[in-house]
């Protein structure tokens, strides 16, 4: 379906000024705002996605930025407003670690930024628990195995630079499963000084906790919670390429 786009001029006002200054902003910072939207190239909105502010429909929300659809030139990006009430003061740090993570292929595309606003490759898809409500009807361990394979991947390019996702045992906020390949998002709270654990994290996630790995058990049968366990001990002490080979067999993937 074509998304019909508004132009950022109808955004001085509510309803459509709580999505650039959400949860509470003052007529001036929503004109400042709108300004920065300009220098950025941003031109309109377009009012769709599975969450909502008021009955404004968005791409997603969390405790840092308002996510929607966005037009720059004319192509269709994700926009990221920073909230009123975040902690973070600016999306500066954020930019630098998602350039930080392209240089490996992981995340969305960084395309701009500015105090208020990320701009950046818009993933088109569905959050991971909803993709696999879908997936459980069809039964399709292929499809399964091939997309947790994808994103192990990438987590294993993360270790690689010594970059910590940092909330990756949430998967399903996480994870945006696409037509053709599953996209890691949000790295607001990663970090370089930590000690990396994404493939731990997410396979732990994935396989071992409450939540996801009940389901994904429903769709295939894996190795014993103790072998996958132990391969990813093994992973930990050394993340080579070979543990990490290792790992994936005794995952069947
Ligand atoms: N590039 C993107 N393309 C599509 N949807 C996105 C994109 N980035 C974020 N979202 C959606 O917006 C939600 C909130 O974004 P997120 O970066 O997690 O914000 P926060 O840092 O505030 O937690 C995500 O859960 C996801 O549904
Ligand atoms: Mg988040």
């Amino acid at each position: 379906m074509a998304h019909s786009f508004i132009s950022i001029k109808k955004f001085t006002e509510e309803p459509h000024s709580k999505i650039l200054g959400y949860p509470n902003a003052t007529n001036r910072q929503i004109k400042s705002r709108i300004n920065e939207l300009e220098k950025l190239k941003i031109k309109s909105i377009c009012l769709t996605g599975p969450t909502t502010i008021g009955s404004l429909e968005i791409l997603g929300k969390g405790y840092v930025g308002v996510v929607v659809l966005a037009k720059r030139g004319n192509k269709e990006v994700a926009l990221k407003v920073r909230r009123t009430d975040s902690q973070r003061e600016n999306m500066k740090n954020e930019s630098i670690l998602l350039n930080l993570v392209n240089t490996v292929n992981v995340g969305p595309k960084m395309i701009d930024v500015s105090k208020n606003f990320l701009v950046m490759e818009y993933i088109e898809g569905e959050k991971f628990s909803e993709w696999i409500d879908m997936l459980k009807g069809l039964g399709s361990a292929k499809k399964l195995k091939s997309t947790i394979k994808n994103v192990l991947e990438d987590c294993y390019r993360l270790d690689q630079i010594e970059f910590d996702h940092g909330e990756l045992s949430n998967i399903s906020k996480h994870v945006i499963v696409g037509k053709n390949k599953a996209t890691l998002i949000d790295f607001e709270s990663s970090s370089t000084k930590r000690r990396p654990s994404n493939v731990t994290s997410i396979t732990q996630a994935f396989f071992i906790g409450s939540g996801i790995a009940k389901q994904t058990q429903k769709i295939y049968k894996n190795s014993s919670k103790e072998k996958i366990i132990l391969a990813l001990k093994n992973y930990k002490q050394e993340k080579t390429r070979e543990n990490f080979e290792t790992l994936l067999k005794i995952l069947k993937l």
